[in-house]
């Protein structure tokens, strides 16, 4: 068995490598074979397009129409494989004709979802597959009118990354295989639909919407968002959708997002999707931000009334080059889109606001980076780079390893080649590879070869292997020491020493500042401490999430109960995973804490994304 199965390997090897090396454009050449995540077979068939048709479905919470696929048969075989979740096929045709074909499906696995495979002629280019999506899909939320801001009309959403677009479009579901696609979108009259792809800005009357993707893209970046939203320009290529009740607020603190698109531009090359535009959805979206082409999604959450978290749109807007332009091939490649795009975020950061405001960022991310480590364990093959999520959620990638692991490694490799010729690598490397997948190995190859290149005193400086492929944080980490933030621990440190907190110097604090002296003071302070601060400076009633989160934590271990309430209302009304995981995990400490944890969560539930649900369910039981 084992042989046989080395046999097979190896034949896949073959057949892959040789179509690598014989396919002329960027868009036919599956960068992948050995995605585990994936049971689609890119080099034997490869798709190149999607129509969908689709009607949006608010009563009965799904989306049921057709996928019409284009794909390439490269070895001549007689099977198209697709990944699907949870999907309801009724037919499936072949040909322009469609005449109508046999399909099955594989095995249910865990996390992964059921193989479909479609029986074709060699001579087929396309099949259409008649479906309809569950209403438990995974990618998408329905919410009732009242979980939204104007409490009027429903609304949905997807998520498809990681492996989620396979809940609702039947695709091959690797990041290394790349598509256009096109839509036709029906729903209720009075909504707006908007997709990864280029939009109309205008509230279409019959409730029909075209859309078009030209450019090839990962299926983890498809999405649709449905609901009763306006836009607002912010320039020649930038906007804003958000419902009409939120959008005078979105307008203010997305003011820069311009200036952040024409930054970006400036620093790694034009920017290549036509417009950057964002919608702000509601407050159950379980990320901060995605990164969908053309049409970031957001969380409501960033919006401070200050401007201070808007960082988080440059992160999104980096991911236009590393991610969306330049994928991780595999998820085990993750920190190839999340450790580049954090390095660009700050970046765009610097060139925005100046450096100590972009150090307070990246010190802010050290340290939770080393909380990471400490948690994983600084021996844990979890905290390498590159990582092994076969048989495992790719969601467990998702952590500070990737996202500040990877930062700090470009950081390094700047401070060690310097600026000038980081960043005529990272250009080159960008330009290079648009519209293709890397793999970290390849990575590797093309990081000696072009920016190395024979330096053998910069490698032994910088030591990539140690950081790639090694636990914990490589000794030769690059450190940051923000000087505001220095000012805001030692106030912290000063009000455990006993100054009185009417005392304390926080005149002009940004967010940043406020997290770090949070982040300063003991775990376990006293009722009174904690009173006198919330006296003072109004925490548990202030309007940020960031600060709302860190505070929290504070008054659940110190069991502070004037904070109950608004800890019970933030939980079931956010949903992003990054607040509400640590709260619910400083809540089931305590037998009391847990009690109060699994009331709250009862009521919560319905209201988080399927992502978060997941989370929180191992956490609360
Ligand atoms: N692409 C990610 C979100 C993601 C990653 C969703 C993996 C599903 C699986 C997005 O770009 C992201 O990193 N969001 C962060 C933003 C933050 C780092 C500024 C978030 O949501 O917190
Ligand atoms: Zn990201």
């Amino acid at each position: 068995m084992f042989k046989f199965k080395n046999l097979v390997l190896i034949a896949c090897i073959l057949i892959y490598s040789c179509h690598m090396s014989t396919t002329p454009n960027n868009q036919d050449k599956p960068m992948t074979n050995s995605d585990v995540h994936s049971f689609a077979k890119p080099a034997e068939a490869v798709v190149t397009h999607i129509h969908l048709n689709l009607n949006v479905d608010f009563e009965n919470h799904i989306l049921k129409g057709f996928a019409k696929i284009n794909f390439k048969n490269i070895t001549g075989t007689h099977q198209l494989i697709l990944d699907t979740r949870d999907l309801k096929v009724s037919k499936i045709t072949q040909g322009e004709n469609e005449t109508e074909t046999k399909y099955q499906f594989g095995e249910e696995v865990k996390f992964l979802g059921k193989a479909l495979s479609i029986e074709v002629e060699t001579s087929t280019t396309q099949v259409t597959v008649y479906y309809e999506t569950s209403p438990d899909a995974g990618a998408l939320m329905w919410l009732t009118p009242e979980q939204t801001a104007g409490k009027q009309f429903p609304f949905m959403f997807s998520q498809s990354q990681a492996i989620l677009a396979r809940t609702w479009v039947p695709c091959q579901d690797g990041p290394g295989v790349k598509f256009t696609y096109s839509a036709d979108i029906t729903c209720p009259h009075s909504l707006m639909a908007l997709m990864s792809a280029e939009n109309d800005t205008l509230l279409h009357k019959d409730g029909v919407y075209h859309f078009n993707m030209p450019q090839p893209i990962s299926s983890y970046l498809m999405a649709i968002a449905v609901g009763d939203v306006r836009f607002h320009s912010f320039g020649k290529n930038t906007g804003v959708y958000a419902e009409p009740v939120m959008m005078e607020r979105c307008i203010y603190e997305f003011e820069d997002m311009q200036k952040m698109v024409d930054a970006a531009g400036d620093l790694y090359g034009e920017y290549a999707w036509g417009r950057y535009d964002m919608i702000v959805l509601p407050p159950s979206f379980p990320f901060g931000g995605m990164e969908n082409p053309r049409l970031t999604f957001a969380t409501p959450t960033i919006i401070a009334g200050d401007r201070s978290l808007v960082a988080l749109v440059a992160h999104e807007l980096a991911h236009s080059w590393s991610g969306n332009l330049v994928t991780n091939a595999t998820w085990n490649d993750f920190w190839l889109n999340e450790g580049f795009t954090m390095y660009f975020e700050n970046r765009i950061m610097e060139k925005l606001y100046g450096r100590d405001y972009a150090d307070m960022l990246d010190e802010l991310g050290f340290n939770e980076l080393q909380e990471t480590v400490k948690e994983l364990g600084d021996t844990s093959i979890d905290t390498h780079l590159f990582l092994s999520l076969k048989d495992r959620d790719p969601d467990d990638g998702m952590n500070d390893i990737a996202y500040i692991k990877g930062q700090f490694f470009l950081k390094t490799v700047e401070h060690v080649v310097g600026r000038e010729r980081m960043d005529v690598f990272i250009n080159k490397y960008f330009t290079e590879h648009a519209f293709q997948s890397m793999t970290t190995e390849r990575f590797i190859t093309y990081f000696n070869e072009n920016l190395i290149n024979g330096d053998t005193a910069s490698a032994n400086k910088i030591q990539l292997e140690k950081w790639i492929y090694g636990p914990g944080i490589p000794e030769n980490s690059f450190r940051v020491k923000s000087v505001l933030l220095e000012k805001a621990a030692a106030q912290a440190k000063e009000f455990i020493a006993g100054k009185p907190a009417k005392e304390l110097v926080t005149k002009d604090w940004s967010t940043h500042e406020w997290l770090h002296f949070l982040r300063n003071l003991p775990e376990g302070m006293s009722r009174e401490q904690i009173a006198e601060l919330d006296k003072k400076f109004h925490f548990t009633m202030s309007g940020n999430c960031e600060i709302l989160c860190d505070w929290f934590q504070h008054t659940i271990t110190s069991n502070y109960l004037p904070s109950e309430a608004q800890l019970e209302i933030f939980l079931e009304n956010v949903g992003r995973r990054k607040f509400i995981v640590p709260l619910y995990k400083a809540l089931v400490k305590t037998p009391d804490g847990k009690a109060f944890a699994k009331k709250v969560y009862t009521m919560a539930r319905p209201g988080y994304h399927s992502v978060a649900q997941q989370t929180i369910d191992e956490m609360v039981n």
